[in-house]
C-alpha cells in the first residue's frame, strides 16, 4: 500500500474513532434507566385498530416495547428487564415484595439512574404505593401504564413510556417519592388513583392535585408531596418473604357482616373497612368489627367515597373501640399501609401515627 493510500486509511480509522467515542461520550452523559416490565395494557394487544376494549393484556414483551420507541435512545441509556408478564389484577403481595426487592437492589448500584415501571393500569395506584413506602431510595422510579393497547389507533404507550423514561432520567424527579406518569401528567403514588374504566385521561390526583406535567421534553414541577416517602419511610422489606393477610369490606345500605367474618376465620390480621360517608359502620358490621377487634384483628375505617379524610372519633368512637381512621387513604390503599405497618407493630396508636405520617 502507498504512503497516501496508507494516510487515507489512517485519517479515516481516527475519523471513525472520534465518532465513536463522541457517541460514547453522549451515552455516557445520558442517565441510566432500567425498565422492569410487569405486563398490563401498554404491552397488550387487540384484534384491530379499533379494539380498545376486549383486547388481551401482557402479550407483548420488554425488548418489543423498547424497540417500539427509538426516541428513548435520546433520553436515556436504557435497559429492559421482564419481571412479569401479568394482567395487573393478577398483582399480589409476593409480586410487590419481589418488585420493591429489585428496584432497591438495582437502585443501590451506581450505574443505575432511575427506574420506569411498565404496569396494567388496575392495580398500578398500588404498586405505587407500595414502592412509596418501601423503596430505600430517593432516585426516581416511575410507574406508566397505557388505557389502550399498543394495536390501537392512538395507543397512548409509546408517549406515556417516552414521557416515564424522561422523567426517570430527569434531576427534578429525584427525592419527590414514586411517581406516576400518563397522560402527560405526573402523579404522586399516594394519592393517584384510576377514575375511568377505559378513557385515556383516567389518572387523577382528586382534589388535592396531580403533581405537574410532561411537556416539550421536559417534567414540569408545580408542587411536592408532603407525606414521607422512600428512603423515609420506617418500612424494610428486605428479609420479608410474606406479608401479614389483611382484606378490605366493603359499606352498603343493608350491609351484614357475612363476608368480614369469613375473612376474619380465614385468618385476616387487619381489615379496611370501605365505609359509607365519613367511614360509618351499618350498625350490625359495627358489632361484628369490635368482635374481630377483641380477637386481634385490626381495624381501619376507610371510606368507599374517594375523597376527604376519614375523622378520627368521628362517625365512629375510635379510641373508645380501639379502632384506626385511614386519614384520606383510599381502601386499596389503606390495605397497603396496614399490612407494612404490621409487620412492624400491632399497637394502634403506633399505627394510627403511620396512617398520619405515610
Ligand atoms: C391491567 O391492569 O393489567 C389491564 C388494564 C390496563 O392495563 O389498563
Amino acid at each position: 500500500m502507498s504512503y497516501p493510500t496508507t494516510a487515507r486509511w489512517c485519517k479515516a480509522l481516527m475519523a471513525c474513532a472520534m465518532l465513536l467515542s463522541s457517541y460514547a461520550g453522549a451515552a455516557d452523559k445520558l442517565a441510566h434507566v432500567t425498565i422492569l416490565a410487569t405486563g398490563g395494557t401498554i404491552a397488550g394487544s387487540g384484534a384491530n385498530s379499533t379494539t380498545t376494549v376486549g383486547y388481551t393484556a401482557a402479550t407483548v414483551g420488554v425488548d418489543r416495547l423498547i424497540a417500539a420507541v427509538p426516541e428513548l435512545a435520546k433520553v436515556a441509556d436504557v435497559k429492559g428487564e421482564q419481571v412479569f408478564q401479568i394482567a395487573s389484577e393478577n398483582m399480589s403481595n409476593d409480586h410487590w415484595l419481589k418488585l420493591a426487592k429489585r428496584v432497591n437492589a438495582l437502585l443501590a448500584q451506581p450505574d443505575v439512574d432511575g427506574i420506569v415501571i411498565t404496569h396494567g393500569t388496575d392495580t398500578l395506584e398500588e404498586t405505587a404505593y407500595f414502592l412509596d413506602l418501601t423503596v430505600k431510595s430517593k432516585k426516581p422510579v416511575v410507574l406508566v401504564g397505557a388505557m389502550r393497547p399498543g394495536t390501537a389507533l392512538s395507543a397512548d404507550g409509546p408517549i406515556n413510556l417516552y414521557n416515564a423514561v424522561l422523567l426517570a432520567a430527569s434531576p427534578d424527579a429525584v427525592g419527590k417519592g414514586v411517581l406516576v406518569a400518563l397522560n402527560d401528567q405526573i402523579h404522586a403514588a399516594r394519592e393517584v388513583t384510576k377514575t375511568n374504566t377505559s378513557t385515556p385521561d383516567s389518572f387523577k390526583t382528586p382534589e388535592l392535585g396531580m403533581l405537574g406535567y410532561i411537556q416539550g421534553n421536559k417534567p414540569y414541577f408545580y408542587r411536592l408531596p408532603a407525606r414521607k416517602t422512600t428512603a423515609d419511610t420506617e418500612f424494610d422489606i428486605s428479609k420479608l418473604d410474606t406479608l401479614p393477610q389483611v382484606d378490605i369490606i366493603y359499606g352498603y345500605a343493608n350491609a351484614n357482616p357475612v363476608a368480614l367474618n369469613a375473612l376474619v376465620s380465614a385468618g385476616a390480621k387487619g381489615i379496611i373497612n370501605a365505609g359509607v360517608g365519613d367511614g360509618s359502620l351499618a350498625a350490625p358490621v359495627k358489632e361484628a368489627l369490635i368482635q374481630a377487634r377483641k380477637q386481634g384483628v385490626l381495624i381501619v375505617r376507610s371510606s368507599r367515597v374517594g375523597q376527604g379524610i376519614v375523622a378520627r372519633n368521628g362517625e365512629a368512637n375510635d379510641d373508645e373501640l380501639d379502632f384506626v381512621a385511614s386519614d384520606t387513604l383510599n381502601p386499596q390503599k389503606a390495605r397497603i399501609l396496614l399490612m407494612l405497618a404490621l409487620t412492624k407493630t400491632s399497637d394502634t396508636k403506633q399505627i394510627q401515627r403511620m396512617f398520619g405520617t405515610y
